[in-house]
């Protein structure tokens, strides 16, 4: 008896449990809790990532392509070619899109805070400079990047006696005073009012620092300045948060009506060090199975806090793609291979990827 070759594969499939529903990525295992993301060049979407990118992320962030330094290296020029390939691609494969970021104190074009005669430019002008710059950026992009991180970075990471300092002394502190954050989450909602909008920082779970942001945004809430929410980084380590830790900064946050994206996610295999150096000559850049063993459970503990936040994180996103390439390779010591994300330099899951999915 000849049995339909559709058959046969159907009972083949069956005796090997795999149902023709099962999931086909990250996406696909998350589909009830939130999009997966990850961050992207021109290169991993036009390179050999980009079949994998499809299978497993429905969610893609510009790593570098939308920063203004980049996307507006003149006064009144715009780079479009890198950030237009990333959004059409994404845009053409029914992909979201994350945009990263509208004002951040790194990264920026060497015109920004001078004036033609080569002056710090005045708290008025560049407060004009980052409304025609937000306006441009996010009107071209409207309707089609659903949330931007609109202000990145702007709490300091040192830890003072002085609890009425919040921010980082970057040059648009300096400038603009702490006014230059409201500011610019007016503009980019006067642009697209449909988008979310994000505050997005890193060390977000350590208490200090986590009280800071905490106070920033209480601020802006209460201002009723236009934030969805806050953009928790997550670039972690195998060493960590803690559980506790990042839970207490989940729960603070949302406590003031505000959405959660983790935006940057990875996990390093060494401690957080936060100032760059060379690397020292003792120093093993072995991926241990001891570490592979820590990084698992480390993911696995992190990914069912946030299913558990279903609702209010309303976006995971990793830093890059595979081990293959991480910017971690070159920070903070530039040649000291690090292996933080789901699929090894080959591409293929790691042990993390299956505990992330096993739930
Ligand atoms: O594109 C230039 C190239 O023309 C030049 O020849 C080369 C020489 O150094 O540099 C290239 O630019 C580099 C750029 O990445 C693109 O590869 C910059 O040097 C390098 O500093 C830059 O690093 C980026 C970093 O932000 C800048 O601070 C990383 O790729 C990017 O992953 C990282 O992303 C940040 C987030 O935006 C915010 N949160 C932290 C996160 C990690 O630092």
């Amino acid at each position: 008896m000849r049995y339909p070759t559709v058959l046969l594969a159907a009972a083949f499939l069956t005796v090997l449990h795999l149902p023709g529903d099962q999931p086909g990525g990250l996406k696909d295992y998350y589909h009830d809790y939130f999009p997966i993301g990850v961050a992207v060049s021109v290169r991993s979407i036009t390179g050999p990532d980009t079949a994998l990118i499809l299978r497993e992320f429905n969610s893609l962030t510009p790593e570098n392509a939308m920063k203004m330094g980049p996307i507006h290296p003149e006064e009144g020029r715009y780079f479009w070619k890198d950030a237009d390939a990333i959004v059409d691609f994404a845009t053409a494969h029914g992909i979201r899109i994350r945009g990263h970021n509208l004002c951040w104190h790194e990264q920026t074009p060497g015109w920004l805070f001078k004036d033609s005669a080569g002056n710090t430019v005045t708290k008025e002008d560049l407060l004009k400079r980052l409304k025609d710059h937000i306006t441009t950026v996010v009107s071209r992009y409207k309707g089609r990047i659903y949330a931007w991180d609109v202000v990145n970075e702007a709490v300091s990471d040192e830890n003072s006696d002085d609890t009425t300092r919040i921010l980082r002394n970057s040059p648009w502190f300096r400038i603009c005073g702490d006014e230059f954050i409201a500011k610019a989450f007016e503009y980019a909602h006067a642009a697209d009012p449909n988008a979310q909008l994000f505050y997005n920082d890193y060390n977000t779970e350590r208490p200090e620092k986590r009280e800071r942001v905490y106070r920033l945004l209480r601020k802006l809430v209460t201002a009723g300045v236009p934030i969805t929410g806050v953009g928790i980084q997550a670039h972690w380590s195998v060493y960590e948060p803690s559980a506790t830790d990042l839970r207490a900064s989940i729960d603070r946050f949302s406590s003031l009506g505000l959405k959660v994206q983790i935006t940057e996610l990875d996990i390093s295999i060494y401690p957080w060090e936060k100032k760059g150096r060379a690397r020292r000559q003792d120093e093993s850049d072995a991926y241990t199975p001891v570490l592979q063993q820590l990084q698992a459970d480390q993911y696995k503990t992190f990914f069912s806090i946030f299913r558990g936040y279903r609702g209010t994180i309303n976006g995971v996103t990793f830093w890059n793609v595979t081990d293959k390439h991480t910017w971690l390779d070159q920070y903070p010591v530039p040649g000291r291979k690090n292996y933080p994300l789901l699929f090894d330099t080959a591409g293929q899951p790691k042990k993390a990827y299956w505990e992330v999915v096993k739930f």
